[in-house]
Protein backbone atom coordinates (compact mmCIF):
# COMPACT_ATOMS: atom_id res chain seq x y z
CA UNK A 1 0.00 0.00 0.00
CA UNK A 2 1.53 3.32 -0.96
CA UNK A 3 0.83 6.41 0.73
CA UNK A 4 -2.35 5.12 2.74
CA UNK A 5 -3.16 3.56 5.89
CA UNK A 6 -5.17 0.51 5.68
CA UNK A 7 -7.99 1.91 7.99
CA UNK A 8 -7.92 5.46 5.46
CA UNK A 9 -7.82 2.52 2.79
CA UNK A 10 -10.96 1.05 4.18
CA UNK A 11 -12.64 4.29 5.05
CA UNK A 12 -12.16 5.06 1.56
CA UNK A 13 -13.30 1.90 0.14
CA UNK A 14 -16.83 2.56 2.01
CA UNK A 15 -17.40 5.94 1.03
CA UNK A 16 -16.97 4.19 -2.85
CA UNK A 17 -18.45 1.77 -2.38
CA UNK A 18 -15.78 -0.63 -2.82
CA UNK A 19 -15.58 -2.03 0.47
CA UNK A 20 -13.80 -5.31 1.20
CA UNK A 21 -11.63 -6.64 4.11
CA UNK A 22 -8.22 -6.95 2.18
CA UNK A 23 -6.93 -9.80 4.05
CA UNK A 24 -3.23 -10.73 4.11
CA UNK A 25 -3.49 -12.75 0.71
CA UNK A 26 -1.44 -11.26 -2.39
CA UNK A 27 -3.44 -8.47 -4.02
CA UNK A 28 -4.23 -11.24 -7.37
CA UNK A 29 -5.05 -14.16 -5.23
CA UNK A 30 -8.24 -16.23 -5.83
CA UNK A 31 -9.71 -14.40 -8.70
CA UNK A 32 -10.72 -16.62 -11.24
CA UNK A 33 -9.21 -20.18 -11.71
CA UNK A 34 -5.65 -18.58 -11.97
CA UNK A 35 -4.40 -17.23 -9.10
CA UNK A 36 -0.90 -15.79 -10.43
CA UNK A 37 -0.03 -15.77 -6.34
CA UNK A 38 3.46 -16.17 -7.61
CA UNK A 39 5.57 -14.05 -8.49
CA UNK A 40 6.40 -13.75 -12.22
CA UNK A 41 3.23 -15.45 -13.45
CA UNK A 42 0.24 -12.67 -11.87
CA UNK A 43 -1.86 -10.08 -14.67
CA UNK A 44 0.94 -8.01 -13.36
CA UNK A 45 3.25 -9.56 -15.19
CA UNK A 46 1.55 -9.69 -18.20
CA UNK A 47 1.24 -7.34 -21.28
CA UNK A 48 0.17 -8.28 -24.69
CA UNK A 49 2.46 -11.01 -26.29
CA UNK A 50 0.46 -10.70 -29.65
CA UNK A 51 0.46 -6.86 -30.05
CA UNK A 52 3.58 -5.23 -28.31
CA UNK A 53 6.32 -6.44 -30.21
CA UNK A 54 4.09 -6.11 -33.63
CA UNK A 55 3.64 -2.13 -32.13
CA UNK A 56 7.01 -2.08 -31.66
CA UNK A 57 8.04 -3.07 -35.18
CA UNK A 58 5.86 -0.64 -36.92
CA UNK A 59 6.68 2.19 -34.47
CA UNK A 60 10.04 1.67 -35.06
CA UNK A 61 9.56 0.95 -38.92
CA UNK A 62 7.83 4.30 -39.50
CA UNK A 63 4.58 2.84 -40.48
CA UNK A 64 1.94 4.45 -38.00
CA UNK A 65 1.02 7.48 -40.19
CA UNK A 66 0.24 4.65 -42.80
CA UNK A 67 -1.98 2.63 -40.03
CA UNK A 68 -3.53 5.40 -38.76
CA UNK A 69 -4.22 6.79 -42.35
CA UNK A 70 -5.81 3.26 -43.72
CA UNK A 71 -7.86 2.10 -40.59
CA UNK A 72 -9.40 5.61 -40.41
CA UNK A 73 -12.17 3.68 -42.32
CA UNK A 74 -12.51 0.75 -40.56
CA UNK A 75 -15.51 1.00 -38.42
CA UNK A 76 -18.08 -1.20 -38.34
CA UNK A 77 -17.02 -5.16 -36.73
CA UNK A 78 -17.96 -6.71 -40.05
CA UNK A 79 -16.01 -4.00 -42.05
CA UNK A 80 -13.38 -5.78 -43.88
CA UNK A 81 -10.15 -5.31 -42.96
CA UNK A 82 -8.19 -2.08 -44.62
CA UNK A 83 -6.31 -2.30 -47.75
CA UNK A 84 -2.75 -0.46 -47.03
CA UNK A 85 -1.66 -1.79 -43.42
CA UNK A 86 1.62 -3.86 -43.17
CA UNK A 87 1.22 -7.60 -44.12
CA UNK A 88 2.16 -8.11 -40.44
CA UNK A 89 -0.17 -5.72 -39.14
CA UNK A 90 -3.08 -7.36 -41.10
CA UNK A 91 -1.97 -10.62 -40.13
CA UNK A 92 -2.15 -9.50 -36.37
CA UNK A 93 -6.08 -8.59 -36.85
CA UNK A 94 -7.28 -11.40 -38.56
CA UNK A 95 -5.97 -13.53 -35.63
CA UNK A 96 -7.41 -11.09 -32.66
CA UNK A 97 -10.34 -9.51 -34.57
CA UNK A 98 -12.75 -11.51 -33.42
CA UNK A 99 -15.37 -12.69 -30.42
CA UNK A 100 -14.26 -14.74 -28.14
CA UNK A 101 -15.57 -18.03 -28.40
CA UNK A 102 -17.07 -18.05 -24.68
CA UNK A 103 -19.26 -14.51 -25.62
CA UNK A 104 -22.74 -15.32 -25.13
CA UNK A 105 -24.63 -13.03 -27.47
CA UNK A 106 -28.08 -13.45 -25.32
CA UNK A 107 -26.26 -11.26 -22.77
CA UNK A 108 -24.45 -8.95 -24.81
CA UNK A 109 -28.05 -8.07 -26.48
CA UNK A 110 -29.34 -7.96 -23.11
CA UNK A 111 -26.23 -5.97 -22.27
CA UNK A 112 -26.97 -3.55 -24.80
CA UNK A 113 -30.35 -3.04 -24.24
CA UNK A 114 -29.61 -2.50 -20.17
CA UNK A 115 -27.25 0.22 -21.68
CA UNK A 116 -29.96 2.16 -23.74
CA UNK A 117 -32.25 1.89 -20.72
CA UNK A 118 -30.12 3.70 -17.75
CA UNK A 119 -27.71 5.36 -20.48
CA UNK A 120 -27.90 8.61 -18.43
CA UNK A 121 -27.26 7.24 -15.58
CA UNK A 122 -24.18 5.43 -16.92
CA UNK A 123 -23.08 8.29 -18.74
CA UNK A 124 -22.66 10.51 -15.22
CA UNK A 125 -21.11 7.94 -13.74
CA UNK A 126 -18.50 6.64 -16.59
CA UNK A 127 -17.80 10.58 -17.11
CA UNK A 128 -17.82 12.32 -13.41
CA UNK A 129 -16.80 9.09 -11.35
CA UNK A 130 -14.58 6.92 -13.43
CA UNK A 131 -13.15 9.72 -15.45
CA UNK A 132 -12.00 11.82 -12.17
CA UNK A 133 -11.28 8.33 -10.48
CA UNK A 134 -9.01 7.29 -13.56
CA UNK A 135 -6.96 10.87 -12.12
CA UNK A 136 -6.30 9.51 -9.11
CA UNK A 137 -5.15 5.69 -10.34
CA UNK A 138 -1.33 7.24 -10.24
CA UNK A 139 -0.29 4.67 -13.14
CA UNK A 140 -2.67 5.91 -15.21
CA UNK A 141 -2.86 9.44 -14.27
CA UNK A 142 1.27 9.15 -15.25
CA UNK A 143 1.05 7.08 -18.56
CA UNK A 144 -1.86 9.41 -19.86
CA UNK A 145 -0.68 12.53 -18.58
CA UNK A 146 3.18 11.50 -20.40
CA UNK A 147 1.84 10.12 -23.35
CA UNK A 148 1.10 12.08 -26.64
CA UNK A 149 -2.31 12.63 -26.11
CA UNK A 150 -1.94 14.00 -22.25
CA UNK A 151 -1.24 17.27 -24.19
CA UNK A 152 -5.12 17.29 -25.65
CA UNK A 153 -7.45 16.37 -23.29
CA UNK A 154 -10.27 17.55 -24.92
CA UNK A 155 -9.50 14.92 -27.60
CA UNK A 156 -8.17 12.19 -25.33
CA UNK A 157 -11.74 12.36 -23.69
CA UNK A 158 -13.52 12.41 -27.12
CA UNK A 159 -11.47 9.23 -27.85
CA UNK A 160 -12.14 7.74 -24.88
CA UNK A 161 -15.74 8.71 -24.83
CA UNK A 162 -15.84 6.33 -27.84
CA UNK A 163 -15.00 3.57 -26.44
CA UNK A 164 -18.05 3.53 -23.54
CA UNK A 165 -20.20 5.29 -26.40
CA UNK A 166 -19.74 2.04 -28.94
CA UNK A 167 -19.65 -0.51 -25.95
CA UNK A 168 -22.87 0.86 -24.69
CA UNK A 169 -24.81 0.98 -28.21
CA UNK A 170 -27.47 -1.52 -29.22
CA UNK A 171 -25.56 -4.29 -31.07
CA UNK A 172 -22.35 -3.36 -30.12
CA UNK A 173 -20.79 -6.62 -30.72
CA UNK A 174 -22.83 -7.73 -33.37
CA UNK A 175 -21.61 -7.38 -37.29
CA UNK A 176 -23.28 -3.90 -37.62
CA UNK A 177 -21.97 -2.46 -34.39
CA UNK A 178 -18.82 -1.04 -33.57
CA UNK A 179 -17.05 -2.13 -30.74
CA UNK A 180 -15.24 -5.23 -31.66
CA UNK A 181 -12.97 -2.42 -33.74
CA UNK A 182 -12.88 0.01 -31.24
CA UNK A 183 -11.76 -2.48 -29.11
CA UNK A 184 -8.98 -3.37 -31.58
CA UNK A 185 -7.89 0.02 -31.78
CA UNK A 186 -7.25 0.27 -28.39
CA UNK A 187 -5.73 -2.49 -27.98
CA UNK A 188 -3.07 -1.53 -30.49
CA UNK A 189 -2.70 1.93 -28.94
CA UNK A 190 -1.81 0.40 -25.66
CA UNK A 191 0.24 -2.05 -27.05
CA UNK A 192 2.02 1.46 -28.90
CA UNK A 193 2.22 3.29 -25.60
CA UNK A 194 4.35 0.23 -24.13
CA UNK A 195 6.97 0.59 -26.76
CA UNK A 196 6.59 4.30 -26.35
CA UNK A 197 6.38 5.56 -22.77
CA UNK A 198 9.65 3.82 -21.62
CA UNK A 199 11.41 6.48 -24.08
CA UNK A 200 9.98 9.26 -22.00
CA UNK A 201 12.77 10.54 -19.53
CA UNK A 202 9.51 12.45 -18.09
CA UNK A 203 7.24 9.61 -17.46
CA UNK A 204 10.27 7.38 -16.47
CA UNK A 205 11.37 9.53 -13.72
CA UNK A 206 7.50 9.58 -11.83
CA UNK A 207 7.20 6.01 -12.86
CA UNK A 208 6.89 2.88 -10.74
CA UNK A 209 7.09 0.45 -13.38
CA UNK A 210 9.32 -0.22 -16.79
CA UNK A 211 6.63 -1.27 -18.87
CA UNK A 212 3.09 0.50 -18.10
CA UNK A 213 -0.18 -1.05 -19.16
CA UNK A 214 -0.08 -4.88 -18.08
CA UNK A 215 -3.01 -6.94 -17.41
CA UNK A 216 -2.94 -6.31 -13.96
CA UNK A 217 -3.60 -2.14 -14.75
CA UNK A 218 -6.32 -2.76 -17.15
CA UNK A 219 -8.06 -4.77 -14.11
CA UNK A 220 -7.57 -1.99 -12.21
CA UNK A 221 -9.50 0.37 -14.46
CA UNK A 222 -11.98 -1.87 -15.03
CA UNK A 223 -13.21 -1.55 -11.53
CA UNK A 224 -12.80 2.03 -12.02
CA UNK A 225 -15.47 1.81 -14.88
CA UNK A 226 -17.53 -1.31 -14.76
CA UNK A 227 -16.92 -2.26 -11.06
CA UNK A 228 -17.55 1.23 -9.62
CA UNK A 229 -20.70 1.93 -11.82
CA UNK A 230 -21.99 -1.74 -11.05
CA UNK A 231 -21.69 -0.32 -7.38
CA UNK A 232 -23.16 2.83 -7.56
CA UNK A 233 -26.76 1.05 -9.77
CA UNK A 234 -27.23 -0.54 -6.82
CA UNK A 235 -26.28 1.76 -3.93
CA UNK A 236 -28.39 4.53 -5.58
CA UNK A 237 -31.24 1.77 -5.56
CA UNK A 238 -31.71 2.03 -9.23
CA UNK A 239 -33.65 -0.87 -10.67
CA UNK A 240 -31.33 -3.42 -11.61
CA UNK A 241 -32.57 -7.05 -11.78
CA UNK A 242 -30.08 -9.80 -11.86
CA UNK A 243 -30.68 -10.48 -15.03
CA UNK A 244 -29.34 -7.11 -16.26
CA UNK A 245 -26.19 -7.21 -13.62
CA UNK A 246 -25.41 -10.43 -15.41
CA UNK A 247 -25.52 -8.88 -18.66
CA UNK A 248 -23.47 -6.48 -17.75
CA UNK A 249 -20.92 -8.17 -16.31
CA UNK A 250 -20.80 -10.16 -19.17
CA UNK A 251 -20.45 -7.56 -21.64
CA UNK A 252 -17.47 -6.07 -19.53
CA UNK A 253 -15.73 -9.53 -19.37
CA UNK A 254 -15.57 -9.60 -23.34
CA UNK A 255 -14.23 -5.98 -23.39
CA UNK A 256 -11.15 -6.60 -21.27
CA UNK A 257 -10.78 -9.48 -23.22
CA UNK A 258 -10.17 -7.73 -26.36
CA UNK A 259 -8.37 -5.48 -24.64
CA UNK A 260 -5.44 -8.43 -24.30
CA UNK A 261 -6.39 -9.55 -21.17
CA UNK A 262 -6.36 -13.51 -20.47
CA UNK A 263 -9.48 -14.84 -19.56
CA UNK A 264 -8.68 -16.69 -16.47
CA UNK A 265 -8.01 -13.52 -15.03
CA UNK A 266 -11.06 -11.91 -15.95
CA UNK A 267 -13.49 -11.80 -12.46
CA UNK A 268 -16.50 -14.51 -13.07
CA UNK A 269 -19.02 -12.54 -10.93
CA UNK A 270 -19.54 -9.18 -9.61
CA UNK A 271 -18.98 -10.47 -6.27
CA UNK A 272 -15.25 -11.54 -7.55
CA UNK A 273 -14.92 -8.53 -9.26
CA UNK A 274 -15.90 -6.24 -5.91
CA UNK A 275 -13.50 -8.48 -3.69
CA UNK A 276 -10.67 -7.85 -6.38
CA UNK A 277 -11.34 -4.07 -6.88
CA UNK A 278 -11.10 -3.75 -2.80
CA UNK A 279 -7.82 -5.17 -2.82
CA UNK A 280 -6.24 -3.75 -6.25
CA UNK A 281 -8.17 -0.37 -6.85
CA UNK A 282 -9.52 1.10 -3.34
CA UNK A 283 -5.52 0.65 -1.73
CA UNK A 284 -3.96 2.58 -4.61
CA UNK A 285 -6.04 5.66 -5.04
CA UNK A 286 -3.81 8.63 -4.13
CA UNK A 287 -3.40 11.78 -5.63
CA UNK A 288 -0.50 13.21 -7.97
CA UNK A 289 0.64 16.07 -9.80
CA UNK A 290 0.13 14.83 -12.80
CA UNK A 291 -3.52 13.38 -11.72
CA UNK A 292 -4.56 17.15 -10.28
CA UNK A 293 -3.60 18.56 -13.50
CA UNK A 294 -5.63 15.71 -15.63
CA UNK A 295 -8.33 16.68 -13.27
CA UNK A 296 -8.42 20.02 -13.63
CA UNK A 297 -8.52 19.91 -17.52
CA UNK A 298 -11.19 17.54 -17.43
CA UNK A 299 -13.27 19.34 -15.21
CA UNK A 300 -12.53 22.66 -17.24
CA UNK A 301 -13.45 21.53 -19.99
CA UNK A 302 -16.76 20.28 -18.98
CA UNK A 303 -17.20 23.50 -17.15
CA UNK A 304 -16.97 25.31 -20.86
CA UNK A 305 -19.82 23.41 -21.86
CA UNK A 306 -22.64 24.39 -20.37
CA UNK A 307 -23.79 21.59 -17.88
CA UNK A 308 -26.89 24.02 -16.12
CA UNK A 309 -24.85 23.98 -13.46
CA UNK A 310 -22.23 25.87 -11.53
CA UNK A 311 -18.31 24.58 -11.54
CA UNK A 312 -19.39 24.13 -7.80
CA UNK A 313 -21.95 21.83 -8.03
CA UNK A 314 -20.07 20.22 -10.65
CA UNK A 315 -16.85 19.87 -7.93
CA UNK A 316 -19.64 18.59 -5.30
CA UNK A 317 -21.14 16.08 -7.69
CA UNK A 318 -17.58 14.84 -8.23
CA UNK A 319 -17.56 14.87 -4.04
CA UNK A 320 -20.81 12.82 -3.86
CA UNK A 321 -20.29 10.08 -5.79
CA UNK A 322 -16.24 10.23 -5.18
CA UNK A 323 -15.75 10.94 -1.69
CA UNK A 324 -14.64 14.15 -0.26
CA UNK A 325 -11.17 12.71 0.27
CA UNK A 326 -11.20 12.40 -3.47
CA UNK A 327 -12.12 15.89 -3.53
CA UNK A 328 -9.75 17.05 -1.39
CA UNK A 329 -6.79 15.74 -3.11
CA UNK A 330 -8.02 16.54 -6.45
CA UNK A 331 -8.52 20.80 -4.53
CA UNK A 332 -12.11 20.96 -5.67
CA UNK A 333 -13.21 24.25 -4.33
CA UNK A 334 -16.56 23.68 -1.71
CA UNK A 335 -19.53 24.25 -2.68
CA UNK A 336 -21.65 23.68 0.26
CA UNK A 337 -25.02 25.08 -1.04
CA UNK A 338 -24.38 23.11 -4.27
CA UNK A 339 -23.44 19.84 -1.78
CA UNK A 340 -26.74 19.87 0.56
CA UNK A 341 -28.82 19.95 -2.82
CA UNK A 342 -27.13 17.40 -4.25
CA UNK A 343 -27.16 14.86 -1.54
CA UNK A 344 -30.59 16.13 -0.13
CA UNK A 345 -32.38 16.12 -4.24
CA UNK A 346 -30.49 13.42 -5.90
CA UNK A 347 -31.68 10.23 -4.26
CA UNK A 348 -35.02 12.04 -4.62
CA UNK A 349 -34.52 13.10 -8.03
CA UNK A 350 -33.28 9.19 -8.52
CA UNK A 351 -36.58 7.82 -6.94
CA UNK A 352 -38.64 9.78 -9.21
CA UNK A 353 -37.07 9.55 -12.45
CA UNK A 354 -37.35 5.82 -11.96
CA UNK A 355 -40.79 5.72 -11.26
CA UNK A 356 -40.52 4.95 -7.39
CA UNK A 357 -41.94 8.32 -5.82
CA UNK A 358 -44.44 10.42 -6.46
CA UNK A 359 -42.69 13.42 -5.39
CA UNK A 360 -41.13 15.48 -7.78
CA UNK A 361 -38.23 17.05 -6.22
CA UNK A 362 -38.82 20.99 -6.59
CA UNK A 363 -35.18 21.34 -8.30
CA UNK A 364 -35.84 18.41 -10.76
CA UNK A 365 -35.79 20.77 -13.73
CA UNK A 366 -32.20 21.43 -12.95
CA UNK A 367 -31.03 17.90 -12.32
CA UNK A 368 -32.80 16.76 -15.62
CA UNK A 369 -30.77 19.44 -17.52
CA UNK A 370 -27.65 18.57 -15.74
CA UNK A 371 -27.81 14.94 -16.86
CA UNK A 372 -29.22 15.67 -20.27
CA UNK A 373 -25.69 17.90 -20.87
CA UNK A 374 -23.76 15.41 -19.52
CA UNK A 375 -25.16 12.92 -21.88
CA UNK A 376 -24.85 14.81 -25.25
CA UNK A 377 -21.53 16.00 -23.90
CA UNK A 378 -20.83 12.27 -23.76
CA UNK A 379 -22.63 11.46 -27.33
CA UNK A 380 -21.98 14.21 -29.06
CA UNK A 381 -18.04 13.80 -28.39
CA UNK A 382 -18.51 9.64 -28.90
CA UNK A 383 -20.00 10.11 -32.15
CA UNK A 384 -18.52 13.09 -34.34
CA UNK A 385 -18.77 11.97 -37.73
CA UNK A 386 -19.26 8.05 -38.20
CA UNK A 387 -15.68 6.97 -37.89
CA UNK A 388 -13.78 5.96 -34.73
CA UNK A 389 -11.45 8.39 -33.97
CA UNK A 390 -8.69 6.18 -32.40
CA UNK A 391 -5.30 6.66 -33.73
CA UNK A 392 -1.89 5.20 -32.44
CA UNK A 393 0.67 7.51 -31.21
CA UNK A 394 3.81 7.88 -32.58
CA UNK A 395 5.40 9.82 -29.64
CA UNK A 396 5.21 11.20 -26.31
CA UNK A 397 4.31 14.26 -24.54
CA UNK A 398 6.74 16.53 -25.25
CA UNK A 399 7.61 18.08 -21.45
C1 LIG B 1 -5.50 5.01 -24.86
C2 LIG B 1 -9.46 2.86 -23.06
C3 LIG B 1 -6.70 0.90 -19.61
C4 LIG B 1 -3.37 4.28 -20.59
C5 LIG B 1 -6.77 4.51 -24.74
C6 LIG B 1 -7.84 4.68 -25.68
C7 LIG B 1 -8.95 4.14 -25.16
C8 LIG B 1 -8.60 3.56 -23.89
C9 LIG B 1 -10.35 4.09 -25.80
C10 LIG B 1 -7.70 5.33 -27.06
C11 LIG B 1 -8.06 6.73 -27.02
C12 LIG B 1 -6.89 7.62 -26.87
O1 LIG B 1 -5.97 7.55 -27.69
O2 LIG B 1 -6.90 8.40 -25.93
C13 LIG B 1 -9.03 2.07 -22.01
C14 LIG B 1 -9.85 1.10 -21.31
C15 LIG B 1 -9.07 0.53 -20.35
C16 LIG B 1 -7.77 1.17 -20.43
C17 LIG B 1 -11.31 0.83 -21.62
C18 LIG B 1 -9.37 -0.55 -19.34
C19 LIG B 1 -10.53 -1.14 -19.16
C20 LIG B 1 -5.58 1.70 -19.53
C21 LIG B 1 -4.58 1.62 -18.49
C22 LIG B 1 -3.66 2.59 -18.76
C23 LIG B 1 -4.07 3.26 -19.98
C24 LIG B 1 -4.60 0.62 -17.36
C25 LIG B 1 -2.40 2.95 -18.00
C26 LIG B 1 -2.11 2.53 -16.81
C27 LIG B 1 -3.64 4.74 -21.86
C28 LIG B 1 -2.76 5.63 -22.60
C29 LIG B 1 -3.36 5.82 -23.84
C30 LIG B 1 -4.60 5.05 -23.83
C31 LIG B 1 -1.46 6.22 -22.09
C32 LIG B 1 -2.81 6.59 -25.04
C33 LIG B 1 -3.14 8.01 -25.09
C34 LIG B 1 -2.40 8.67 -26.24
O3 LIG B 1 -2.85 8.61 -27.39
O4 LIG B 1 -1.36 9.22 -25.98
N1 LIG B 1 -7.25 3.80 -23.65
N2 LIG B 1 -7.79 2.08 -21.45
N3 LIG B 1 -5.23 2.69 -20.42
N4 LIG B 1 -4.72 4.41 -22.62
FE1 LIG B 1 -6.22 3.20 -22.09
Amino acid sequence: MENLSRRKALSLGVALGLVGVAGPVPAWASTGPANGAAAGTGPEWIWDDAADPLMASMIDGGHVPAINTAWASWVDNNDPLPSGLPTEFTAYLRQVNRMPSWADPAKLARAADFNRRKDTYLFMLYGLGSGIMSTVIPREAKSVYWSAGGADMQDRAAKTFTFGYDLSQRGAFEPTGQFVVTANKTRVVHAAVRHLLPQSPHWKAVADETIPISAADILVTFHSLGTFVHRKLLDWRIPYPAADQEAFLHSWQVAVHLLGVPYEHIPRTWAEAEAQSARVLTPILTPSTEGIALAEELLGLTAQIDLGVTRGFLNEFVRYVLSDEVGDWLGLRRDYAAAALVRTVWPAFILFREGLSPVMPGTFYMFDQFIRAVAMLFLNKGSSGTTTPITIPTGNRPG
